[in-house]
């Protein structure tokens, strides 16, 4: 029988590259953690219904790239392809903005699932960290999010990265938009396809990749121009304390996202080292989800950062993540008594906290102290049976070679103190 494959799209995280998809998740975690946002876990799985409301009937993701399916009770539910519907979802449904603290802000990490064609940076499994502020209308919330994302990515040492921002307007303005942009696109002359879009998002045709297609859209009625009061000075706003903690952004008024759900401000991470999937986190403002998934006006803003594109992004800079070594101390018995006697040890070690690995499978010296050296392992506690007999046990500094008897009952105070 042949062995098995991952799945395609899909990738194994192992040692030692795993380590430093866990120190991205936690560099992004970190500002969140530092800003009020409290940590959300939701299914992996919901309702398909509530991606197809909340994300948007006409989207990608909901029409060609969603894990649909049906379970053998006839529940009719989809891998999550993103995570603000479900967090939303749970919110209202935990009533969490009628505890009187709104805005309700979380922040999440996880795996998500979208059937894309794969390649370098877009997979059919990824995994996003993000945060969602729900229940408020202020721009100082969409300056916050942008700013701690901005924080986030520099905390890593990436420098390469772009902000891209834009306003969507709101219900007032965007229909006024959408029926002069879709008379200026009827106008054109278009594919079948991207007529129909016409009809059903015309903003999207905006972000149409295609030659032929952009150099017709040149004169296309802007969004910008469009914007209602209100959404004028909200962006204004944003704009202006953006600029106040020095985060510089780009005015992008043909960044239109790939889900339905936003309003006003828009935002994506570019990166720009990573070929056509340069986007690194994007997110915005939503404040008709709620309503759309049966809730009540819930005005709220939020953004998810890819941890595999932001691990990319480093690759692109060269910046290597300063991950200490995991083990400290790596113990090699020599003969029974002495794996008996040094387990034991190992053991106690482990319960004071000091981070202490084992050489398993009876190896003998040579073999286990390579595998000390891979470890890391500042220092190394060896015992055969003349240290055993002696009551002592040999305690190697891995960087200088030296090494000298411990007392057994004095190796969890010796190695603390070395340890600092
Ligand atoms: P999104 O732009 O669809 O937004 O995804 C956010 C990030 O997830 C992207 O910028 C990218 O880094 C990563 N990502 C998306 N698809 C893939 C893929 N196939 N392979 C690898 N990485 C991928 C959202 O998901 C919104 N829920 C963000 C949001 C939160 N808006 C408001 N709140």
């Amino acid at each position: 029988m042949s062995t098995f494959q991952a799945p395609k799209g899909t990738y194994d995280l192992l040692p030692p590259d795993s380590a430093t998809y866990l120190a991205v998740r936690e560099a992004i975690a970190a500002p969140l953690k530092n800003s009020g946002y409290g940590y959300i876990e939701t299914p992996g799985f919901e309702n398909v219904e509530l991606f197809a409301r909340g994300v948007g009937e006409s989207t990608d993701i909901v029409t060609k790239e969603m894990y649909a399916f049906e379970t053998k009770g006839g529940d009719k539910l989809a891998l999550r392809p993103e995570g603000t519907a479900s967090v939303l979802r749970a919110a209202l449904e935990a009533n969490l903005h009628k505890a009187g603290n709104l805005p309700v802000k979380l922040w999440y990490s996880g795996s998500y699932y979208r059937y894309e064609r794969p390649q370098k940076g877009r997979y059919r499994h990824f995994s996003q960290v993000g945060a969602e502020a729900i229940g408020a209308e202020d721009p100082a919330l969409d300056a916050e999010l942008i700013i701690l994302a901005d924080q986030a990515y520099r905390s890593l040492g990436l420098r390469n990265f772009r902000i891209l921002l834009n306003s969507l307007g709101c219900r007032e303005c965007r229909p006024v938009y959408r029926a002069a942009l879709q008379d200026f696109l009827r106008g054109l002359d278009l594919d079948e396809d991207t007529r129909r879009r016409i009809e059903i998002n015309p903003l999207r045709v905006l972000d149409d990749k295609r030659e032929t297609v952009q150099k017709q859209l040149v004169g296309a009625p802007a969004l910008s121009d469009y914007l209602c009061d209100a959404c004028r000075a909200y962006h204004k706003e944003v704009r202006e304390l953006l600029a106040a903690a020095g985060v510089a952004f780009e005015d992008d008024v043909k960044l239109v996202r790939g889900l339905d759900y936003y309003t006003r401000t828009t935002f994506e991470f570019v990166h720009d080292g990573l070929g056509s999937q340069s986007a690194v986190g994007g997110g915005g403002r939503y404040d008709g989800l709620s309503e759309m998934i049966g809730g009540p006006a819930l005005p709220s803003v939020g953004w998810a950062l890819g941890v595999d594109r932001t691990v990319l992004a480093l690759e692109a800079e060269g910046i290597e993540l300063d991950i200490p070594a995991s083990t400290s101390v790596y113990a090699v018995p020599l003969g029974e008594e002495a794996r008996r006697v040094l387990f034991g040890v190992v053991t106690e070690l482990r319960r004071a906290g000091v981070a202490t690995d084992f050489s398993y499978g009876g190896k003998g010296l040579k073999g286990a102290m390579k595998n000390a050296n891979r470890s890391g392992a500042r220092y190394a506690l060896v015992a055969g049976e003349r240290d055993l007999a002696e009551g002592v046990v040999q305690l190697k500094d891995m960087e200088s070679g030296e090494q000298e008897p411990v007392v057994l009952d004095a190796v969890l105070e010796t190695l603390r103190a070395k340890l600092g």
